[in-house]
């Protein structure tokens, strides 16, 4: 019989443990609407992925619940900055991060491009398109709460390692690792995930006013355990988390590994 795990020694006050990935949506979306809704509230920092996808949906079923007039007035206040996109993909294509944004938040909420913002893959120089956004987001005041989820080599946003703490909004070349984990959204084909994406840098996000890393399900249990055992090291960009004085994880407890 193997000996049993070692449990995580992590503080308990930074860590949120739920039933399920449904029970992670729900209480993200709690603190999303407490965000939106705080007096002194910057941008959100928003992500993609299958993580947030039921993240959004709980959001969306939050927002429905509110008073109408509430509802509409945090609405109207909305912005928000994702962190990334690839980059060459056609407008329109399914997979891109502005699509599912579109499909999971723009169109359903009402809110405009320049509400919901993204960097845009499809410019003609992605390199100042990434200099765009770093100075657009500079200029709305930084991030309030940024939400991340967590890539299966330990990436944040597309920061892939090896990555420091000082690496700024720019262009990635994304590892063959990135493009195997999101082939799903690209016909399980990883040649047809682009090789290239803009990302938001470590720097921005760590100067956040706070951090919320969701984790959910058992494939991301050795990449989370390794993240949360430290030390900060570039192999491990998400590692660098763990320096920022508000940073929250809330991770279902398949991600825990804890099982049944
Ligand atoms: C992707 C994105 C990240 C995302 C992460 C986890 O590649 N660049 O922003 O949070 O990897 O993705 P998933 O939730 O699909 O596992």
């Amino acid at each position: 019989m193997p000996a049993p795990r070692r449990p995580i020694s992590f503080p308990q006050d930074r860590l949120l443990v739920e039933q399920d990935a449904g029970a992670v949506a729900d209480r993200v979306a709690e603190r999303l609407i407490q965000a939106l809704t705080a007096a002194d509230r910057r941008p959100l920092g928003l992500a993609t992925g299958r993580t947030m996808e039921p993240v959004y949906a709980a959001l969306r079923r939050r927002l429905d619940d509110l008073d109408p007039v509430v509802r509409r007035r945090l609405l109207e206040g909305w912005s928000s900055f994702n962190l990334d996109d690839y980059i060459g993909l056609a407008p329109d294509h399914p997979a891109s991060f502005q699509a599912a944004m579109g499909r999971n938040l723009g169109e359903p909420l009402g809110l405009s491009p320049a509400q919901l913002r993204l960097p845009d893959g499809t410019a003609a120089d992605p390199e100042a398109e990434a200099r765009r956004y770093a100075d657009a987001l500079a200029a709305a005041g930084g991030l309030g709460l940024q939400l991340l989820g967590l890539g299966e080599n330990g990436h944040v946003g597309f920061n892939e390692p090896p990555c420091g703490p000082g690496a700024i909004t720019r262009c990635v070349r994304l590892s063959a690792a990135t493009r195997r984990q999101n082939a799903g959204a690209f016909g399980g084909d990883p040649e047809r995930v682009p090789e290239r994406a803009i990302t938001v840098g470590l720097a921005e996000i760590l100067a956040a006013r706070s951090l919320m890393l969701v984790v959910t399900g058992a494939s991301k249990a050795s990449i989370l355990r390794r993240v949360l055992e430290g030390p900060p090291r570039e192999a491990l960009p998400a590692s660098w988390l763990l320096d920022h004085p508000h940073l929250l994880v809330i991770a279902d407890r398949a991600a825990m590994g804890q099982g049944g």
